[in-house]
C-alpha cells in the first residue's frame, strides 16, 4: 500500500551498509517515510568500529502528533476489518520478514555489534515466528457468554483499546518491538513504536515491509531521544495504552505519565536472574546451560541473564573451572564475521557503566575475578566496544554486583550448602523476572520453583521464552506479560459486557 517512491531496495539487501544509508534520517508515518518536521538527525554508530554508519531522524511532540493523528485515523478503519483478516495480514508480514531475515540480521549485527551467527540471526528469526503466531490468533478475540436471567442475554465483547505507544530498548529491539506490535495489530489496535537510540534501523526496515501489507498508518515508527520523543508519545492523550521495555528508572516514569491519563501501561524492566546449580545436576549440560543463561554471546545484555550463579559446595570449584573454560573458549570479534561468538558492548555509556561495575569487583576484599576470552586483534576493531567476559568469586549478597542490574558480561558465582538458605538468597532481590535450577531431584527443584520470587522459573534449562509462553515479571521488573494468547486478550483488549433484556 506504500504510496510514495521510497529510498529503500524492495528485494533484499545484504550489503547492511548500503540499506544503513538508504534507511537514514527517516522516521515511518502514515504508511510513509517522512523526515523529523524539525529537520534533525542523530548519528547511528556502528559499536564495532566506532563509525558512524547512518544518521537516525531525531523525532520530537510534533512528529509523535502527526504519527498518533495518522494512527488514530487508521484504527477506526482497522477495528472494522474481521479479526480473522487482520490476523491473516499479519501472518502475510511474517512471511515477508523471514524473505527479509538475513537482510534483517546484518543490519541489527551492524547497528548493535551482536554477532551474527549467535544473536542476530537468531533474532531475526524468531521476529517472523512472532507474528507468524500472532497472526493465527485473530479467531481467539472472542467473549463469553454470562448466565443471568431466563429473558436477558449477557455477553462480553473484546474491543481493541485505540492508538497503542510502544518504547523499545536496544538490546533486542526487533524482539521486543515484535512482541508488542504483532498482539497490538490483531487485537484492532493501531500503533507508534518509539525505537532505542542506539538501534532504530532494523526496526525501521521492518516497519515498512510490514507497510507493504498493512494499511496505512496501521503501524508508524519514530525515532528519538527519550525524553523528546518517547515522553510525548506516553503523554499524547491519543495514545490509549503504553507498553514498555527498559530501565526500571525510565519504567517509572513511563507508569507515572500513564497514571496521569489513566491509561493501561506494561512493564518489561530489568532482572538479576538467579541460576541454581545442586551437586547432583547433569554437570556438562549445566555448564553450557551457564553459558547460554548468561547470554555471553550478547555480551551479557539480557534482561534475563543469569548473573548470579549459585552453585551447591561439593561440586563449585569444578563448575567456576569448567564455566571459565567455557567462556575462554568463545570467540570475540568482528560481529559480522561467521567465526564470531561474541560481539560489542552497545555503545560508551553502557561500556563504562559495566566496566565502572568490573572495577568496583575487583577491588573488593576476598573477590577473584576471572576475565575469559580475548579481546580482538584486528586493526579495523580497535576502536571497537569489546569487553572481556568476566566470572566473579568472592563476592557476598551485599555486593552492588550481586544486587543489581549490570548488563554485561559479568556473572558472580557463589556457592552454597543447604536449599532453604539459598533460596532466600535467590529472593534477595528487587528483581524478579527469570530464575532456573540445575538439578536431577525434581521433588526439590519443583519445591523451590513454586517458592522462587520470578515471573518464569525453568528446571535444566533456560531462557526457552516462545512467543505463545507468558513472559513478565514481578517486583521490579515489571507488570503484565507478553507473548501468548493471555498477553494479547489481557492487555491489547478491554471486555465490554452487553446485556439484552428481551422482556
Ligand atoms: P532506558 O530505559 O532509558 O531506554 C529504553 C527506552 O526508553 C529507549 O527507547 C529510550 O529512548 C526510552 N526512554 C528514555 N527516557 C524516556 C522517557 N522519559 N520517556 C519515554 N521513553 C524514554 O534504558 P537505557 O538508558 O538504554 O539503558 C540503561 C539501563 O537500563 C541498562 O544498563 C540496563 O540495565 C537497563 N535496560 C534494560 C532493558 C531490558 O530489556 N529490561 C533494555 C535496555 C536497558
Ligand atoms: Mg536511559
Amino acid at each position: 500500500m506504500l504510496d510514495t517512491p521510497h529510498p529503500t531496495p524492495a528485494a533484499p539487501c545484504l550489503d547492511q551498509q548500503k540499506l544503513a544509508t538508504a534507511l537514514s534520517g527517516l522516521h515511518f508515518i502514515g504508511g510513509r517515510y517522512v523526515p523529523a518536521r524539525s529537520g534533525k538527525s542523530f548519528a547511528v554508530v556502528n559499536p564495532a568500529t566506532g563509525q558512524e554508519v547512518a544518521r537516525a531522524a531525531e523525532g520530537d511532540a510534533q512528529d509523535v502528533d502527526a504519527a498518533v493523528q495518522d494512527a488514530a485515523r487508521a484504527q477506526k478503519e482497522w477495528a472494522k476489518v474481521p479479526a480473522r483478516k487482520r490476523g491473516a495480514l499479519v501472518h502475510q508480514c511474517a512471511a515477508l520478514l523471514k524473505e527479509h531475515a538475513e537482510e534483517l540480521a546484518r543490519l541489527i549485527a551492524l547497528e548493535t555489534g551482536k554477532a551474527l551467527r549467535t544473536e542476530s540471526r537468531v533474532e531475526a528469526n524468531v521476529v517472523a515466528d512472532v507474528f507468524e503466531f500472532f497472526g493465527g490468533l485473530g479467531g481467539e478475540l472472542k467473549g463469553e457468554s454470562v448466565p443471568f436471567a431466563p429473558n436477558v442475554l449477557s455477553v462480553t465483547v473484546r474491543e481493541p483499546l485505540g492508538v497503542v505507544g510502544a518504547i523499545i530498548p536496544w538490546n533486542v529491539p526487533m524482539l521486543l518491538m515484535a512482541l508488542k506490535v504483532a498482539p497490538a495489530l490483531v487485537a484492532g489496535n493501531t500503533v507508534v513504536v518509539k525505537s532505542a537510540e542506539e538501534a532504530p534501523l532494523a526496526v525501521l526496515r521492518i516497519c515498512e515491509l510490514m507497510n507493504r501489507v498493512l494499511p496505512p498508518g496501521c503501524f508508524n515508527m519514530l525515532s528519538g531521544m527519550g525524553p523528546e520523543c518517547g515522553a510525548p508519545l506516553v503523554e499524547h492523550k491519543l495514545v490509549k495504552k503504553v507498553t514498555f521495555t527498559g530501565s526500571v528508572d525510565t519504567g517509572k516514569i513511563v507508569a507515572k505519565a500513564a497514571a496521569e491519563k489513566i491509561v493501561p501501561v506494561t512493564l518489561e524492566l530489568g532482572g538479576k536472574s538467579p541460576m541454581i546449580v545442586f551437586a547432583d545436576c547433569d554437570f556438562a549440560k549445566t555448564v553450557q546451560g551457564a553459558l547460554t543463561s548468561m547470554r555471553f554471546t550478547r555480551q551479557g545484555q539480557s534482561c534475563t541473564a543469569a548473573s548470579r550463579i549459585y552453585v551447591e559446595r561439593p561440586v563449585f570449584d569444578r563448575f567456576v573451572e569448567e564455566m571459565r573454560k567455557a567462556v575462554d573458549a568463545m570467540v570475540m570479534g568482528d560481529p559480522l564475521d561467521e567465526k564470531t561468538d561474541i560481539g560489542t558492548i552497545i555503545s560508551p555509556g553502557q561500556f563504562e557503566k559495566v566496566q565502572g561495575f568490573i572495577e568496583e569487583g575487583k577491588k573488593t576484599k576476598g573477590a577473584v575475578a576471572l576475565e575469559c576470552s580475548a579481546l580482538p586483534k584486528d586493526p579495523a576493531l580497535k576502536k571497537g566496544l569489546f569487553l572481556r567476559p568476566v566470572i566473579f568469586t568472592g563476592l557476598t549478597r551485599d555486593s552492588r554486583l550481586v544486587q543489581e542490574e549490570i548488563f554485561g558480561p559479568v556473572t558472580v558465582i557463589q556457592p552454597f550448602d543447604d536449599a532453604e538458605a539459598v533460596l532466600q538468597e535467590a529472593n534477595d532481590s528487587e528483581y524478579g523476572l527469570a530464575a532456573s535450577l540445575w538439578t536431577n531431584n525434581l521433588k526439590v527443584g519443583l519445591d523451590l520453583a513454586h517458592r522462587l520470587e520470578a515471573g518464569l522459573v525453568q528446571i535444566n534449562q533456560n531462557l526457552v521464552v516462545q512467543a505463545n509462553l507468558s513472559y513478565g515479571g514481578v517486583k521490579s521488573s515489571g507488570l503484565g506479560k507478553e507473548a501468548s494468547l493471555e498477553a494479547m486478550l489481557e492487555h491489547f483488549t478491554h471486555k465490554k459486557t452487553i446485556m439484552v433484556n428481551m422482556g
